[in-house]
Parts: structure tokens; sequence; C-alpha cells
């Protein structure tokens, strides 16, 4: 009966996305958390909102012992950063990133060439210019030899991409982008708690930031972080989230840095506050759930596979999404996979993000009325290039799977059933 209805939701949510969340909304209060749905309440959201909102402050204002000052102390708490940074978005905090490193106009930010769209556009609108590599079809992370490939004397960082919830190999970008005078961000904002070589992403960069946005692994409506071990570097960020106010540092107005309003509500941070307290156990039961799944694969379809971090260890994946790789050459396609899972009413969709050079803002040629210098030539090569193994895992061999197929059992019992059609 579940799963009837369930098919009949997901199929008008394209068509009828008023009535397909209030639908959501009435399951959501009947059934709790017998649907799986996400985000979902995980500690004492509820409690902790009207907190806030019986308070007189809902706004940000440093230094007086506020909600995303508590946010701030348990987040570093626990990625075991020093500092963190408390933001409105995760492109917001990748722009403020950007702009406390030093990195001027002209300068290149490289990074995957499948990762969100947000990415690029946030180096663009810090004025920088977004540059492309391709992944590796082992971790459908970044490719090394590509960004070695496509870096040019301007390219100044670079980002390592954590995506879906698993790591990358930190060790080896950390060390690559060091003998390559790189400035290194993490992207974290998909994989808060994956883990690689035994540390949990954030602490390998210069900065790492973080998302609390829809899809991201904790959600407060909106949201993001910024941490770093930079002290001098967090005191800059913090005051570039006040339009680059250091009335609190210097006791009277002035500002020195091109700014945003980069504040989080206080409403927002009470939020994240208690979804990080929920957020370890929430994590335990996907990997068990994800375990389990992938016995199954290997047991009844070889060939698709859970796809892990480098590490290729389950505890040190997050599973924001769980990606799937299909082997090469089977005889299910992913396009076959993909419209039964549909079908079925199971939310699917890409291992990765779209190629963003096949947008149609870099496509098109429309980049360059915002790319105010550079190498144009250089960059356009670089947007008109070839990136074969990303193409290749958003054509036919990547395939990710909302984590909501894992959060309930019936979820859990239908994903398998439309697997057994496969077994071998
Ligand atoms: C990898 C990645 N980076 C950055 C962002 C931007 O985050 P936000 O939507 O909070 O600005 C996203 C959003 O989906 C993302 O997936």
């Amino acid at each position: 009966m579940i799963n009837f209805l369930k098919k009949i939701t997901v199929s008008i949510k394209g068509t009828n996305p008023k009535l397909y969340y209030y639908l959501i909304k009435l399951a959501k209060r009947y059934f709790k958390n017998d649907l799986g749905i996400y985000p979902r309440i995980l500690a004492n959201e509820k409690e902790a909102v009207i907190d806030v909102l019986n308070s007189s402050q809902w706004n940000m204002c440093d230094g007086k012992g506020l909600v995303h000052e508590k946010l701030e102390a348990n987040f570093s708490e626990y990625v075991k950063v020093p500092y963190s940074i408390a933001v409105n978005s995760g492109g917001m905090a990748l722009q403020m990133a950007f702009r406390a490193l030093g990195l001027k106009p002209g300068d290149e930010v490289i990074h995957q060439i499948d990762t969100c769209s947000a990415t690029a556009m946030s180096v663009m609108n810090a004025g920088l210019t977004p540059i492309f590599a391709d992944i590796s079809k082992e971790t459908f992370m970044i490719d090394l030899e590509s960004v070695r490939k496509n870096k040019g004397k301007n390219t100044k960082a670079l980002i390592m991409t954590h995506m879906w919830g698993n790591a990358d190999e930190a060790q080896k970008i950390t060390l690559f982008a060091k003998e390559n005078n790189l400035l290194l961000i993490e992207d974290a904002c998909l994989a808060l708690g994956a883990k690689s070589g035994g540390h949990k992403v954030g602490c390998f960069g210069d900065v790492a930031v973080f998302s609390f946005g829809a899809g991201k692994p904790i959600q407060g409506g909106e949201g993001g972080m910024i941490v770093t071990s930079n002290e001098a570097l967090a005191r800059e960020l913090k005051a570039m989230r006040h339009w680059g106010d250091r009335s609190f540092e210097f006791g009277v107005r002035d500002v020195t840095q091109l700014s945003w309003n980069g504040r989080l509500s206080e409403i927002i941070a009470a939020v994240v506050v208690e979804q990080l307290k929920g957020y370890p156990s929430h994590v335990s039961e996907l990997q068990e759930k994800v375990q389990d799944f992938g016995d199954f694969l290997k047991k009844n379809i070889p060939g698709i596979n859970i796809q892990l971090g480098p590490t290729n260890d389950i505890r040190d994946s997050v599973f924001t999404q769980v990606q799937l790789s299909i082997d090469d050459g089977l005889k299910y396609s992913k396009n076959d996979l993909w419209g039964k899972l549909k079908l079925s009413g199971i939310p699917v969709w890409h291992a990765n993000f779209e190629l963003i050079n096949k947008l149609s803002l870099f496509k098109n040629g429309t980049w360059k009325e915002f790319t105010l210098k550079g190498d144009i030539n250089r960059i356009n090569e670089n947007y008109n290039g070839d990136f074969k193994t990303a193409q290749h895992v958003f054509d036919y061999t990547g395939l990710g799977l909302n984590k909501m197929n894992f959060l309930s059992k019936s979820n859990f019992e239908l994903l398998k059933s439309v697997f057994s059609n496969y077994k071998n």
C-alpha cells in the first residue's frame, strides 16, 4: 500500500509540485519516519527554534554567546578543526574563502568538471576564473593528472570536492597542492563526517566549506560553515560575513575588504545545532543499511557496486547520496536501471552532477561577459575540452540513489526488489 502511494506521489512531483509537497507533509505527519523522508528531525530542532523565537536575538551578532557561536564550537569539536565560521550558504562559504585567501581577479581555481555548478559560479562571483579537470574513474573525484594538464600560470587554487559523502584521497591531494604551490580548498558541502586516513574532511585544506542546504548531510533550510586552522584567516572571515565590518576588532566601523552579507540566521543555527547532535547515529544507520545493500549486490548482481571513497571502507563514507558504479559491458544499462527505478517510484539521480561546461552559461560563451581578466583563449580551450571520464560516468557507469531509499524498511525492501530483476 505504502509503495503504491509512493509511486503515485513520486510521479506527480514534476507535474504538480504543490500537491506533491502537501502529500509529503501529510505523510510525514502520519507515517513519521516510516517513509524514510529526508530532511527529518534528528534531535530537538522544534524546541531549539522556539527558544530563539522567544528571545530577542534572531540575528547573528558576534561575541554575545548566541546560538551560532554554540554551533561553531560544536562544529569545530565534530570536525576537529579549531575555527568554524557560520555563514548563510555553501556558495557564500566558497566565495568568502577565496577572498580571504587573497585570490584576485584573473586568478584561476581548478576543480572537477562534474561537481555542483554552484562551485564554478562561486568562483566567478568572487571575480575569479574556474578551470575544469576530469575525474578518476576509480573515485569519481578529481584526477590529478588532468589537473596537471589543465592548470596554467594563473592557476592559484585547487578545490578538492568530497563527492556525495565520500572523502577524496586527502593526503595525496594535499601533497600535490603543496608541490604545485596551490592553495587548497576542501568542498565538503556533501560530505560532513566522511573520513580520509582516519581524519574527518575539513582538516586537510587551507580552508574547508560545508552546506546545510537542500540535499546536504545535515540541513537547516539553508546555511553553511567555513573551517580553518588559521586564526588570522578565521578573523578575516568573521569580519567578511558582516560586509567586512571591523568594528569588533577596531572599536570603530571600518571596511578593508570587498565583502558580502554572509550572516547565518540564529533560527537556522538552532536547527543545525540539533541536526549535528543527531547526525552520528543517522550516519551509523545509513552505513549499516548500505553495507547490507552492498552485500546483496555482491551476492546477486556482480558488476554493480557501491562506489565508496578511496579508502574503500564503508565507515569512512556518510552516504549523502549512495553512489553506484556500473561496470562497462553489463547487459543492463544505466538507462535501463534508471527507467525501472523511476517506474517503481524510487528516487534516482546521477552519481555526480552534469558536466559544467555543458551548461548554457559555459556552452554559449556567456561566461566571457563575467570574466574580468585572464587568458580568454586558454580558458575557452579548457571549457571546450574533452572530459572523457566524467562524460562516461555521466552516460554509463554512475548512478545515484537518494538516501531516502535506505531510511525506511519499506523503501529498502522496494529497492532490493527492483534490483532483484537484474539477478544473474
Ligand atoms: C559540492 C557543492 N558545493 C557547493 C554547493 C553550494 O552550496 P549552497 O547551495 O549551500 O550554496 C553545493 C550545493 O549543492 C554543492 O553540492
